[in-house]
């Protein structure tokens, strides 16, 4: 999408030094503002590339399932941290301006031989899916199409349920578990990814992620992953988030007979 011949990837870069818009009457609005972007990347070295996304609910809003007190800890530290460091890369390395983090998270990863921005880039889209992943009043079952796919790919939503925690529970270390749609076979899938590696590197389509690194859940349920697990799948997960994004994502991915009315 272009602003007056400039991407809004570039305009949503320079949010930090974003400079009105004057009228004056001897040059057209774009071309004055064409002006006051290249004085400001002139005046100013960029300093943030990336802004730190609050999650769509107040702090305590999952509680008693997340407490207040972790997404403190979670968005307020981690997340927090994951952006500062991919700002402070950003900054030494030129090269990588003016991506959008979905391009950043692929180019960064460079077909597996990660450069040292991938892990913060990754984290920072992980956390941001993440919280969107979840609602307050959320868990128990999808609806419509989106159940309809789980119950055809998975054979039903218990079986898939049970993948989704067989997945979470053998995952070594720290990581990630994702419910994905797989462009080329065009059926969901679960996927577990190691550390801060996402499924857009391998261009799937993430539909829910839940993390399962220690910092998610420790300070709520210790070490019982499977009890988070669960309270993600009962009162957290939001398939209305997942409803939405599968909705977009059969923009990409023909999932069935086309739906093209008979005249
Ligand atoms: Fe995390």
């Amino acid at each position: 999408m272009a602003i007056c011949g400039t991407t809004l990837n570039t305009i949503s870069v320079f949010r930090w030094h974003w400079v009105p818009i004057y009228c004056r009457s001897n040059i057209s609005p774009c071309q004055q503002q064409r002006r006051e972007l290249r004085g400001a990347q002139r005046a100013s070295k960029v300093k943030a590339y990336y802004g730190l996304k609050s999650p769509p609910y107040k702090l305590d809003a999952l509680e008693p399932f997340m407490s207040r007190r972790t997404l403190e800890r979670h968005w307020g530290d981690h997340h927090h941290d994951y952006v500062e460091g991919l700002n402070k890369q950003l900054e030494k390395n030129d090269i990588l301006y003016g991506y959008t983090m979905n391009e950043l998270i692929k180019v960064t990863y460079n077909n597996g031989n990660p450069l040292p921005e991938f892990n913060n880039a990754a984290q920072v889209w992980n956390h941001d899916f993440f919280w969107e992943s979840m609602q307050p009043g959320g868990g128990k079952m999808p609806m419509l199409g989106l159940l309809k796919q789980i119950e055809k790919d998975f054979g039903s939503f218990t079986n898939f349920r049970e993948k989704f925690t067989e997945a979470a529970l053998t995952l070594f270390g720290s990581g990630w578990v994702w419910l994905v749609l797989k462009r080329n076979q065009k059926q969901l899938a679960v996927v577990k990814t190691s550390n801060a590696i996402n499924p857009l590197v391998w261009d799937d389509i993430p539909i829910i992620g839940l993390d399962m690194w220690e910092h998610a859940y420790y300070l709520d349920y210790k070490n019982d992953r499977g009890e988070y697990v669960n309270v993600f799948m009962n009162h957290l997960v939001s398939w209305n988030a997942a409803a939405a994004r599968m909705a977009r994502a059969q923009a990409f991915v023909n999932l069935g007979e086309p739906k093209i009315p008979v005249a």
